[in-house]
């Protein structure tokens, strides 16, 4: 690899590039949760103990070459006391609640993600390029994983604002999700669907990210929206709502909706009202 040259080790040329991003933070922290223990480390300190790199890459949703500064994200994992290779799910928590589950596959086809602390050369001297989510401007910031390959993006949209690391070495973290035995092969594809597109910011009995609504409890949303509605909904939602946060799923075939909704409304008989009643 060629495209990153090791600048941390260089002490100098470390305070150079920082003097000219004035406004990294170097207190803000990520915390790692692992198994439900949780510690938060400080930028400055993955720094001291975490070689930085100034890796130049394809960001796919700026649709340019950036340079960024980052850390291997193995290694910040490893400070973090996360082996990469052997935690059954790694998810990323960003600042406003979206969860990106990264499942063993994704790693096993794009092993060496990046997680890039700083963008060089912003225009106003920002640490990140802001960039449009739904009606808002977003924050890249303080950490967002990457790739150098651009393609990692159509199969896991790299996430960014992260603030929180979660590993599940032990329990199942589908298991409240998860189809019983048995299913249809269209359930079973259905659900795959909802973990890789959906669970970001959708959860199905509360296990999921919480940008969008919850689709099961108490009410499946297919005992309140016709099929016909949530089938025009998820093939586009923007033809309903101008600048939804929800992602127009430009390349999801009629397919793949149908089994994701049949995996949905599959899900209206294993509500788990425990988690609702006071
Ligand atoms: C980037 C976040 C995001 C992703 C990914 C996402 N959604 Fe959504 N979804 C939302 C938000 C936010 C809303 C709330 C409505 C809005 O944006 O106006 C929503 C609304 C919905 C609704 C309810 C519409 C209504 O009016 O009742 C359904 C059904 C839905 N999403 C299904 C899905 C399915 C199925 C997937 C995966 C194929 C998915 N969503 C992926 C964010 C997301």
């Amino acid at each position: 690899m060629n495209c990153f040259k090791l600048v941390s080790l260089s002490f100098l040329l470390l305070v150079h590039i920082s003097s000219a991003q004035a406004q990294l933070d170097e207190n803000v922290s990520l915390t790692f949760d692992i198994d439900g223990k949780s510690q938060t480390i400080k930028l400055k300190d993955i720094q001291k103990h975490v070689p930085a790199y100034e890796v130049t890459l394809f960001n796919p949703v700026y649709k340019k070459t950036i340079t960024y500064r980052a850390f291997k994200f193995a290694e910040v994992a490893k400070l973090g006391k996360i082996d990469i290779h052997s935690s059954n799910q790694i998810s990323f928590i960003a600042r406003d609640g979206y969860k990106a589950v990264m499942s063993k596959n994704i790693l096993k086809r794009f092993p060496e993600p990046w997680l890039a602390f700083e963008e060089l050369n912003t225009k106003n001297g920002e640490v990140f390029s802001l960039v449009a989510e739904g009606k808002e401007i977003t924050d890249p910031a303080p950490f967002y994983l990457m790739w150098q390959q651009p393609d990692s993006y159509k199969a896991f949209p790299w996430p960014f604002a992260i603030t929180k690391i979660t590993a599940n070495t032990k329990h199942d973290p589908y298991f409240d999700i998860k189809p019983k035995h048995h299913v249809t092969a269209q359930v079973e594809r259905g659900f795959n669907i909802f973990k890789t597109r959906c669970m970001a910011c959708h959860s199905i009995n509360l296990v999921g990210g919480t940008i969008g609504p919850e689709l099961n409890i108490p009410k499946n949303i297919t005992e309140y929206r016709s099929m016909t509605f949530l089938k025009a909904w998820i093939k586009d939602p923007s033809s309903f709502r101008a600048r939804s946060r929800m992602t127009n799923f430009g390349t999801v075939t009629e397919k793949e909706i149908d089994d994701v909704l049949s995996y949905i409304q599959y899900m209206k008989n294993y509500k788990q009202w425990d988690k609702i009643k006071h």
